[in-house]
């Protein structure tokens, strides 16, 4: 695979003297919240996997805890930066878990995996982090096993890149350029990304949408303070560019800006930096995509179908997922056509 395709290929840069996949660590230190709420819900809803795929497992969460509760089962930490993948390697190492192989893998392109191999497929924080999504619900659906499951989160609200933009903004005198890819995209509402889950067949279970918080706790601000490299971890290369043309203050600049804006916003409580954030996890099901059509054309051709199947939470339950995508496809249907029933001005 070509670094080249993963944004992550960045985390492989030196940038004002640090890697920057050691500059995500004080973020991976916090993620506790988030890797339980994908253990628990892979031990819930897949209690006897035997091959777990964690993908964008950045410096190897939530694969090494999941590696830990599940012993028997092969698990794969993979990421699309050989540095990340490096620091997976190192942890699970350092851990002793013996069930654990770490490989480099683009998130849209999982040709190196056979074609259902996997029972579980988790990825955290990554999943809005491409253009494609779909491309990559794609290859995780083809590598799940039927009615494999599929867990994970993303970001709802994060004070992250809400900082970032405020102290670029004041560093360069105007707002930064938007990012090529807004990973915030999907945050306000499940449902643009629950859509992008029904049309690669896959069925929501317990536990989906759920939300959780995550504090980052970035340190002492006093000292020997890299926060603001982690804060400012996507603009780092732009303000090397700056120090690179004659700015030479911008460092320092940069440092102050982080601790003042961080302080007006009340994310600095007892000398250290407190950033918050709440994520929503996703608990999905791989269903064969010819099942749910045929199902969805036994729920259209009988609605009364809509009202006796409740949500199927039994991931078993072949026939309650079935039923469940068929809610699923018949509820987006009617979605479309509502809309397009609303924007119809022609009468
Ligand atoms: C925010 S980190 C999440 C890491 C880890 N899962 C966690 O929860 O801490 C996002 C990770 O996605 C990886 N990534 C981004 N784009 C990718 C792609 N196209 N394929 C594979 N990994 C990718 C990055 O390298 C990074 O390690």
């Amino acid at each position: 695979m070509s670094e080249g395709k993963s944004e992550g290929a960045g985390f492989g840069k030196r940038v004002f003297g640090s890697l920057l996949a050691d500059l995500y660590l004080p973020y991976d230190r916090g993620m506790g919240h988030a890797i339980e709420s994908t253990v628990s819900a892979v031990k819930k809803l897949s209690p006897n996997a035997e091959n777990i795929l964690d993908l964008a497992s950045g410096p190897g969460e939530p694969g090494c805890t999941l590696a830990k509760s599940f012993p028997n089962a092969a698990v794969i930490c993979s990421d699309g930066a050989q540095a990340m993948v490096d620091l997976a390697t190192q942890r699970a190492t350092e851990k002793g878990l013996h069930n654990v192989t770490t490989m480099l893998l683009d998130l849209t392109d999982l040709s190196a995996l056979p074609t259902a191999s996997q029972d579980v497929v988790t990825i955290n924080f990554a999943i809005s982090h491409i253009d494609n999504p779909q491309g990559a619900l794609k290859e995780i659906h083809r590598v799940l096993k039927p009615n494999g499951v599929l867990c994970g989160t993303i970001w709802q609200s994060f004070s992250v890149p809400v900082l970032a933009n405020l102290v670029v903004t004041e560093l360069l005198g105007e707002a930064p350029n938007p990012p090529p890819i807004d990973k915030m995209r999907f945050g306000d509402s499940s449902s643009l990304l629950d859509r992008e889950f029904s049309e690669t067949g896959f069925l929501m279970l317990d536990g989906h949408n759920t939300t959780g918080e995550i504090i980052f706790d970035m340190g002492p601000i006093n000292g020997d303070y890299l926060a603001w490299k982690s804060v400012l971890i996507s603009h780092l290369s732009k303000l090397e560019e700056m120090e690179a043309a004659g700015d030479s203050t911008i460092r320092e600049r940069a440092e102050v800006t982080v601790q003042s804006l961080a302080k007006e916003k009340g994310w600095i409580q007892d000398g250290n930096m407190k950033l918050p954030g709440t994520f929503r996890s996703f608990c999905l099901a791989r269903v064969d995509a010819d099942d749910a059509d045929r199902a969805a054309v036994a729920a259209a051709s009988d609605p009364d179908i809509l009202n006796r199947i409740a949500a199927s939470v039994d991931p078993n339950d072949t026939a309650g997922l079935e039923a469940q995508a068929a809610v699923a496809s018949f509820a987006a249907l009617s979605d479309e056509l509502d809309s397009l029933l609303l924007n119809d001005d022609s009468d």
